[in-house]
């Protein structure tokens, strides 16, 4: 299969010296990504800036943005049988960037942010992509009935939800607890190494695809 997999948070930049970004590592879509290629997928991963090591024998294609992220699942989602999304995509963005490095001269500095495009949400309705779909919820509260209103508004066959509000599994860490929200059923998958998930995740999506 020809998978696609979003990976890593974003970087919204202020100024020439600022970013808002979030504590996405990358290790969680990475390791989807070794997952894939070591079952011989041919990977395509997009990817915010991270530490990760890219696997070997992949297309990377690494990104900043959230925009420059939507272009470029754009111009590679059309070719693909699957594409998983684990990217933290930053929902908003400076609604300007400064030319120059914004000085301290007030007690308060007021941002305003602008609404980024949903990459995920665009696959069926904008990128008209017919392929398996898989999205990520990174939930704190309500995890399974959020994750499920996820899946039903962007049209994913899956949504893998994790717990973020744990400060043993989901970002920045090496292990992840999972749950599997399909149209039909949810599965649990239990706390283990990101890698181990990563192989099950690949297993999973796998059987998504049409015979
Ligand atoms: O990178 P790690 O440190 O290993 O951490 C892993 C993780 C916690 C980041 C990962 O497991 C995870 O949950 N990724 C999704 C994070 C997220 O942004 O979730 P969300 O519920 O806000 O978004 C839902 C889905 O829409 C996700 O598939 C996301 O990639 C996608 N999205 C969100 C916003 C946006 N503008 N475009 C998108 O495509």
């Amino acid at each position: 299969m020809k998978i696609l997999i979003t990976a890593g948070p974003t970087r919204e930049p202020l100024d020439p010296v600022r970013y808002l970004t979030n504590r996405s590592s990358g290790k969680m879509g990475y390791a989807i990504a070794d997952a894939a290629a070591a079952a011989n997928h041919h990977v395509t991963l997009i990817s915010g800036p991270s530490n990760e090591e890219v696997p070997d024998g992949i297309d990377y294609i690494p990104v900043e943005t959230a925009e420059e992220m939507y272009h470029a699942v754009q111009n590679y989602i059309g070719k693909m049988d699957a594409a998983i999304f684990a990217a933290a995509v930053s929902d908003y963005r400076p609604a300007s960037i400064a030319e120059q490095k914004i000085k301290k001269t007030e007690d308060t500095l007021t941002l305003e942010l602008v609404k980024n495009p949903d990459i995920l949400g665009s696959a069926r309705s904008k990128f008209s992509y017919q392929g398996v779909l898989v999205g990520f919820a990174a939930e704190t509260e309500n995890v399974e009935s959020n994750a499920r209103a996820k899946l039903m508004r962007k049209q994913c066959d899956l949504v893998i939800a994790n717990d973020v509000s744990r400060k043993d599994i989901g970002f920045d860490s090496n292990e992840n607890e999972l749950l599997l929200v399909y149209p039909q059923t949810t599965e649990s998958i239990p706390k283990a190494d990101k890698h181990h998930l990563a192989h099950i995740i690949i297993e999973k999506v796998t059987d998504l695809q049409p015979k």
